[in-house]
């Protein structure tokens, strides 16, 4: 006989299956280090929460019309160990993209997020990506995700644990000013690029992933209460939120600014195109909203990053109306030119003062070390977009060199490991990087290799491309069939 609610046994086993991995992972202690002896528990939870069906592969470069579709490639999770903690060096390392795949993913759960239109044939998507079976795994593997990805930044930064207001001050306001006269290397690196408006068009992915729904991480820090203090708070968001009105809520100015380039204003539809690093800036703002005991390193970033956003974005629409011409309309820009500097100061005397008055000293150093963890971040982020885009305009000079190579190879003067692989007519390999330089020869058929947004780099059978370390590339067959090799070169440079 059929049950009354087929779905309920699913349910309670699922219970009963994360009771059973809790009691395994926090077996003695809740304690962090519990979760690392149990590494391999966790890293069971993480192929687990891959295999949702909206996490697969999917077979288009843009993901159209719906937020709850974002590949993890988790074919790939089985060979990496989260437990361990990531460096500075090795920051932009695969498992850092794989892991804020995963974070955004788990924090975005808290987000209303619905498809611009055709709701009915997303429903099934919708209730599976609020399910609390996505939501119970997500939390289960978050904590061991954040320590991989931002374990290093503890350790590379050294923040004095004496602080009074007065140097706060000194100390906050003299980066301000260092920041308002300094350029936008990314702003710079796209104006100067052989194709710029491409090179504007990865830039507006990368922010999109956060514009689009922008100030939410924020909306977490005006639930509660904390006094006078979360009012402050309200104002910057409400501000950000357009005071209610859609048209000027800064997301819906970002929608425009998206449509107006030709892009679609859609949130992660072009989920493929992030980079690791600017994933780990949106998610930076979530890791310390998502968690209130960093309460105080959220409201230093958020001092920090509305009183240089202003800047930064006066910088932004100079390189907009160069790219897109004079007549562009960089309202979204020059909305945050005007506002961002009066959000800083607002962040500064209506909530790091009164806080430091009401909560004490000891907080400051909360405070700085979150600026300091942003601001490496973003540099970080920085170099990582200028490599991309180095690399999406220059593949083409690594063909020699990589016919070289592969020239030794064959003549066995040179040995790699490698790895064979056959595919079909235009199947799609859904964008990754790599921790070490591969060589991709191509055997037989012909394959794009995504360098960057409607970038190609076309191979055809017996030709060769050197894909430079942590650069995110894809690929697409473009015969029959395709039969390639790729040999894991270490440093091509070495
Ligand atoms: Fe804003
Ligand atoms: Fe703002």
């Amino acid at each position: 006989m059929k049950a009354a609610h087929p779905e309920l046994p699913v349910k309670k086993s699922l219970a009963q299956d994360l009771i059973n991995d809790a009691n395994a992972i926090f077996s003695k202690t809740t304690q962090y280090p519990v979760l690392q002896e149990n590494a391999v528990e966790v890293n069971r939870l993480i192929q687990r929460y891959a295999v949702n069906p909206l996490f697969q592969d999917v077979q288009e470069w843009v993901i159209r019309n719906n937020p709850y579709r974002r590949p993890l490639r988790p074919q790939d999770l089985k060979s990496i160990n989260f437990n361990l903690t990531l460096k500075k060096h090795s920051a932009l390392n695969y498992s850092a993209l794989a892991a804020h795949r995963m974070l955004l993913n788990v924090y975005e759960n808290d987000l209303v997020l619905l498809p611009k239109e055709d709701f009915a044939s997303k429903k099934s998507d919708f209730e599976l990506f609020y399910s609390n079976e996505n939501k119970l795994l997500g939390e289960f593997i978050r904590p061991t995700l954040e320590s991989h990805v931002y374990g290093f930044l503890s350790s590379e930064i050294n923040v004095p644990s004496q602080w009074s207001v007065d140097n706060l001050k000194a100390y906050v306001w003299e980066l301000v000013a260092q920041h308002n006269q300094s350029e936008s290397v990314v702003a710079d690196a796209i104006v100067a690029s052989a194709n710029p408006r491409q090179a504007a068009f990865l830039f507006l992915m990368q922010v999109s992933s956060d514009f689009l729904s922008e100030s939410s991480p924020a909306a977490r820090i005006v639930l509660g209460s904390y006094g006078s203090m979360l009012s402050e708070m309200f104002k910057i968001l409400v501000d950000e939120y357009g005071y209610g009105v859609y048209k000027t809520k800064h997301s819906t100015l970002f929608e425009e600014t998206m449509v107006n380039c030709g892009l679609l204003p859609e949130v992660h539809a072009y989920w493929q195109f992030y980079l690791s690093s600017w994933l780990a800036l949106i998610n930076y703002f979530h890791y310390l909203s998502r968690d209130h005991s960093k309460l105080f390193k959220f409201i230093g970033i958020l001092f920090y990053s509305e009183a240089t956003l202003g800047h930064t974005c006066r910088l932004w629409s100079r390189m907009m109306s160069s790219v897109f011409g004079s007549d562009f309309d960089t309202i979204y820009f020059d909305e945050h030119t005007h506002i961002d500097a009066y959000h800083g100061r607002m962040a500064f005397d209506n909530l790091l003062l009164p806080a430091i008055a009401k909560y004490g000293q000891g907080i400051i150093e909360d405070i700085v070390r979150g600026i300091e963890e942003y601001r490496l971040l973003l540099e970080i982020s920085d170099n990582d977009f200028i490599e991309q885009l180095n690399w999406s305009e220059q593949a083409d000079k690594y063909k020699p060199l990589a016919q070289s190579i592969y020239h030794k190879i064959c003549n066995q003067e040179l040995q790699f490991p490698k790895q064979t692989f056959a595919k079909s007519a235009q199947e799609l390999s859904v964008t990754r990087t790599y921790d070490e330089d591969q060589l991709l020869v191509v055997e037989s058929g012909a394959l794009d290799i995504l360098t960057g947004y409607n970038q190609f780099f076309n191979l055809q059978a017996k030709e060769a491309v050197i894909i430079p370390r942590n650069r995110l590339n894809g690929s697409i067959v473009k015969s029959e069939e395709c039969t390639y090799q790729i040999y894991s070169l270490g440093d091509y440079k070495a």
